[in-house]
């Protein structure tokens, strides 16, 4: 599952994983946790060299439970801290570095591989489809208009309002698009799902509709 922020993708994901009975995982949390220990550590995250030259140091432990979804590093559950507004801002130049990438890509990889005898997992991000798993049975690419995105957004968070979520999502696609590495992008053998007039109940729904369709 794949899409820009604030397309209803966690929300769906975790919910049609829980619906089949599959297991789930956050690879936005992923690259917001290593940016969290970056932070944390004094990298600066505005020279991609320094950033490549600490990429496989941090440990990353993730709960692929839809019900208890959350990360560790090095021990630490950054869970919370991870969606704080310091990370958000940060977290497109640490994930835009080829050396985080190639780590991240591989971590998935694996967790996507330990699930799959246990009957699979739903996995989202920005380039699932594309580069990840570009094997997977069902992709599914979700968009919905920038209003509906920053009011969704807005909703989650305290101390926003719609127009600064816009600006700020607009910020975040555009670096996460326009990357060299894996960008945000739909394969050219996913659907694409407006989720702008659904609500979430209905987004699950033509999920399923779509797994059942292609199993
Ligand atoms: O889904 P999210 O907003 O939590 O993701 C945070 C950032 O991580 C997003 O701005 C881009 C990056 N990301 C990525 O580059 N590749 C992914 N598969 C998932 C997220």
């Amino acid at each position: 599952m794949d899409g820009p922020s604030g397309s209803g993708k966690s929300s769906a994901s975790r919910g049609v994983a829980r619906a089949l009975g599959l297991r789930y995982l956050d690879t936005g949390a992923m690259y917001r946790a290593v940016t969290w220990w970056m932070l944390d550590r004094g990298v600066d995250l505005g020279d991609p060299q320094a950033v490549a030259a600490v990429a496989g140091e941090p440990a990353l432990a993730m709960s692929t439970d839809p019900d208890a979804p959350g990360v560790t590093v090095d021990g630490v559950d950054v869970s919370g801290p991870i969606r704080g507004a310091q990370v958000t801002r940060a977290v497109s130049a640490v994930s835009a570095v080829p050396e985080v990438r190639a780590r991240m890509v591989a971590m998935q990889r694996e967790i996507i591989a330990v699930s799959l005898p246990t009957g699979g997992i739903v996995v989202e991000g920005r380039d699932i489809g594309t580069v990840v798993a570009p094997d997977a049975p069902v992709k599914v690419f979700l968009t919905a208009s920038a209003e509906a995105r920053a009011h969704r957004r807005t909703a989650e968070l305290d101390g926003t309002t719609v127009e600064a979520q816009k600006a700020e999502m607009a910020r975040r696609d555009a670096l996460d698009s326009n990357r060299k590495a894996d960008p945000l992008a739909k394969a050219a053998d996913a659907v694409e799902l407006d989720t702008t007039p659904l609500d979430l109940d209905e987004v699950i729904a033509e999920v399923l509709r779509l797994v059942k369709e292609r199993a």
